[in-house]
Formats: structure tokens, C-alpha cells, sequence
């Protein structure tokens, strides 16, 4: 069961994943990590674990449908089961969206759907909300707007900050991602009519 993951940044999602995989926990080949951003730290995790890794840089295109077209053509060259979204800061157009429909998950690190976009965490603090989190959901055109799989709520205590609550809410990311694909490969998780389907009860 082979998975392309798509990312950014850091990669502490990614790391996860590969730790899960490392300890057994999820049955699957991570057959590639692909990057928009050559500096991204997530490729030095993949490359310590022995994954391959390649750089899309979207600057080299004109537009985003020529990206994403690109984009496209380097994943399906391993042909994956699943798609995932770890960190992966671009918009993707619909037709991306439609090609991997039922078969891309992303995390978003907010209560969707509330705190759609950027900024989450600092948003959720000046809204005064007394809880933030994070979600994983099936990828649609509409951003950070498909149906959602799973959610893990964390306190705002007094005096928190972006910084802090990010922290807190990373923990939790690193949990219920890797449990959210799992879920999926063992085909317990379907997307169906834009519902979440999981263990057949529609969520
Ligand atoms: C996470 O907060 C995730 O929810 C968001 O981007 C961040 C990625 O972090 N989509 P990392 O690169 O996995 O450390």
C-alpha cells in the first residue's frame, strides 16, 4: 500500500507517520515525499528514514493549474493509494481536488469548520474561544472545507499564546494523523457523496 505525502515545512506530521510505520503501527510504504520548498526540513526526515523525495518548486510555473498539473504527473508516477496533505501550505485547484477525490486527507490545525485559511491558533486566542485544536479531512475543491474524520480538542488556558497553543496542538496532530490514515488503508475510512464514511456509519 504505497502513500505520496506533500509538505513544506518542518515535517513533524511526516516524522509521525514514518515513526508509526517504523514501529509497525501503520502497514504502508511512504513511496514518496514531495516538497514546493527546496529548504523544507521534511525532506531531511524523509531522507533519514530512507524515503525518496523530490522538490516541485511552484515558482517555476506560470500558473497554478501548470503546478498542479506537474504536481500531479510526479505522484501518480507511484501510482499511491492514498494522498497526504502534512504541512502542504498551497492552494490546489479543482481539478487536482477531483483527481485524488476520496483519496487525499489534509490536517488543518483548527476546529473546522471554524478558522478556516492561516493563523488558526492566533485567530482562535483573540476570538477569546476556550478551545482550539485540530482536524483531519477528506480533501475537496473547497478549501480546508471537505467532510471531516477526526477532531482533538486542547484547552486555551490563560495566558496563551500562538506559540504555546501550537505546541499543544502539534501533539495531538501527531496522534490522530497517522491513526486517521490507518483508518483509511485498512478501508475502514471512505469519502462517499462528500459524506465521511467510517466502519460503514456515515459520520
Ligand atoms: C500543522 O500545524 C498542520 O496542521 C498544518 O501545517 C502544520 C504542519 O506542521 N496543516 P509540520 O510540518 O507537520 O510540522
Amino acid at each position: 500500500t504505497k502513500v505520496v505525502v506533500l509538505l513544506s515545512g518542518s515535517g513533524s506530521n511526516l516524522q509521525a507517520i514514518i515513526d508509526q510505520v517504523t514501529q509497525g503501527n501503520l502497514k504502508c510504504e511512504i513511496a514518496c515525499v514531495i516538497s514546493n520548498k527546496a529548504d523544507a526540513f521534511g525532506l531531511e526526515r524523509a531522507k533519514q528514514a530512507g524515503i525518496p523525495t523530490q522538490v516541485v518548486d511552484h515558482k517555476a510555473f506560470d500558473s497554478r493549474e501548470s503546478f498542479d498539473a506537474h504536481l500531479q504527473t510526479q505522484i501518480d508516477v507511484y501510482n499511491p493509494h492514498l494522498v497526504v496533505l502534512a504541512g502542504f501550505m498551497r492552494i490546489l485547484t479543482a481539478g487536482f481536488t477531483e483527481h485524488y477525490l476520496g483519496k487525499m486527507l489534509n490536517i488543518h490545525p483548527s476546529l473546522l469548520p471554524k478558522f478556516q485559511g492561516l493563523h488558526t491558533h492566533k485567530r482562535a486566542i483573540e476570538a477569546n474561544e476556550t478551545f482550539a485544536g485540530v482536524t483531519v479531512h477528506f480533501v475537496t475543491a473547497e478549501l480546508d472545507g471537505g467532510p471531516n474524520i477526526i477532531q482533538a480538542k486542547v484547552a486555551i488556558e490563560t495566558g496563551e499564546t500562538e506559540e504555546s497553543l501550537a505546541k499543544k496542538v502539534l501533539k495531538k496532530e501527531h496522534i490522530i494523523y497517522p491513526m486517521a490514515i490507518d483508518w483509511f488503508l485498512n478501508g475502514r475510512l471512505k469519502m462517499n457523496n462528500n459524506q465521511t464514511v467510517l466502519d460503514d456509519k456515515v459520520l
